[in-house]
């Protein structure tokens, strides 16, 4: 089966990059991707791509080489669905705020949206897939409602989970660890629809690297998968407090653990605490399936990630506000970094919404600095938590233009992502425009603390 046409539902952090890199290797196929959000449909459609919606490296220039060619953003979602020969389902999955499972299950309405609009504008056979991350033993769902509600022609469901991080998504996507497909591979057609898609990653993924399962065991691969790479910030955040109190230093322990070669060295990197739109939506909806299978003790082992990761962000804030002689109301304190890591401009779950959210409510004066991202965005980051009014959230909360603004007179300065340009700041400046005793908070082991002291700041860094 020789694939044509391919529609992508969702323009999102997973749509958008994958499709742009699919229509780059791919010239002979046409990529859509569609969204019911128009003004980001438009931002990708924008002459100047330095102004597409997402910022990754390396992202524009692809977005510059095949748009128009063989790649299109629209918002006509109808006639992109009965057009395609495969489409792929990367809307968002957010944790459920209402009802059954509030909190902790995925909130399937986006997918099942999907499914119900493939079923009724579909006049030809199509191979559905999901992209976005699943509780296991969806793709069931979908097949009853596409088989039931569609205009008889045939459909394939596929799971092709994507293991992308932000900020290095580009890279991932050019060279994946592995691309897993998971397809009904006891039936032909489910063979010849698996065979479709692995042909499609074949044009640059090594075809050993391209890994096929049954459906089940590709969607709880992509849970199974984010819930050990968080539980290894975890692990090594619960050991950066018993760092503190011993003398110990996190990233020396990190280090000596890593080089363990059953252990390996990567996500061992003590931190603030995990952001991001997966980690925890995915951990909590892996908790809420083992509950509902009656599995508490699989549900609580998972849940304590989750539990250690809120109490590394309530930490750090709280020993900002000890450190400042347990009161910083009042105080200026200077934020640097909004993202979750650096490299992105999402900020979705980042540990910064919730350290300022702390010190706002013990009455302190925020500065925010992020190379990436807008006020808007931060401002309406602090509105979903709720916690205060908007108008006490943009009188309290100031977004400025550079770091040194952000630092300007101000208590204490926390770091709170890891952006490289930090490193690099006019840091005897910064000591200077501050008010004394000048603090530095580094909750992402960033800087150096030989050199930050010598300066002349009151030093702290997470788990040393
Ligand atoms: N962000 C990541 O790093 C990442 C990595 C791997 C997997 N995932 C998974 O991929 C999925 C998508 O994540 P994301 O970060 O791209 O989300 P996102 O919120 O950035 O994008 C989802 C998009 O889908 C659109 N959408 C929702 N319903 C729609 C509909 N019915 N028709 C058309 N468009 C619709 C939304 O408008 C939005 O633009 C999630 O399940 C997520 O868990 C995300």
């Amino acid at each position: 089966m020789k694939i044509k046409n391919i529609c992508c539902i969702g323009a999102g952090y997973v749509g958008g990059p994958t499709m742009a890199v699919i229509a780059q290797k791919c010239p002979e196929i046409k990529v859509t991707v569609v969204d019911i959000n128009e003004s980001r449909i438009a931002a990708w459609n924008d002459e100047d791509v330095d102004n597409i919606p997402i910022y990754e490296p390396g992202l524009s220039n692809i977005v510059k080489e095949a748009r128009g060619r063989n790649l299109f953003f629209s918002t006509e979602v109808d006639s992109a669905i009965d057009k395609a020969d495969m489409i792929f389902i990367s809307v968002n999955t957010p944790t459920k705020t209402y009802g059954m499972g509030k909190g902790m299950a995925a909130d399937l309405k986006f997918i099942e949206l999907c499914a119900r609009q493939i079923a009724r504008v579909s006049t030809s056979d199509k191979i559905v897939i999901e992209k976005s991350t699943l509780p296991v033993r969806t793709a069931e769902a979908l097949k009853n409602i596409l088989d039931n509600t569609g205009n008889g022609v045939n459909y394939q469901i596929l799971s092709n989970p994507e293991f992308l991080a932000e900020g290095t998504a580009v890279d991932d996507l050019m060279n994946p660890d592995r691309v897993l497909i998971g397809g009904d591979i006891d039936s032909d057609k489910g063979k010849e629809a698996v065979k479709a898609l692995v042909d499609i990653y074949a044009h640059w993924v090594p075809r050993e690297q391209i890994l096929t399962t049954n459906v089940w065991s590709s969607e709880l691969s992509k849970l199974t998968a984010n819930a050990f790479l968080a539980q290894r910030v975890s692990s090594i955040n619960a050991m950066s407090e018993l760092c503190e109190k011993t003398g110990a230093d996190v990233n020396e322990v990190a280090k000596a653990v890593g080089m363990d070669s059953r252990i390996g060295p990567k996500f061992l990197k003590a931190s603030v605490g995990f952001g991001g739109s997966c980690f925890q939506k995915d951990i909590l909806n892996l908790v809420y399936i083992a509950k509902s299978f009656g599995l508490e003790e699989v549900a609580n082992y998972w849940e304590q990630v989750i539990i250690m990761n809120d109490h590394q962000k309530k930490r750090f804030a709280t020993k900002i506000v000890k450190t400042l002689f347990n009161t910083v109301s009042g105080k200026k304190i200077g934020i640097l970094g909004w993202a979750f890591k650096k490299d992105t401009n999402d900020t979705r779950e980042s540990a910064a919404i919730y350290v300022t959210d702390y010190l706002l409510n013990e009455q302190a004066e925020i500065v925010v600095y992020d190379p990436k991202v807008k006020a808007e965005q931060v401002y309406a980051d602090l509105d979903y938590l709720n916690t205060r009014t908007e108008a006490e959230n943009r009188a309290r909360v100031k977004v400025v233009n550079t770091p040194y603004e952000a630092a300007y007179q101000t208590h204490a300065v926390a770091i709170m992502t890891e952006w490289d340009e930090f490193k690099e700041l006019d840091w005897p400046q910064i000591y200077e425009d501050m008010l004394k005793p000048a603090f530095l908070f580094d909750g992402r082991r960033l800087l150096e603390r030989k050199t930050k002291e010598k300066i002349g700041f009151e030093f702290y860094a997470i788990g040393s």
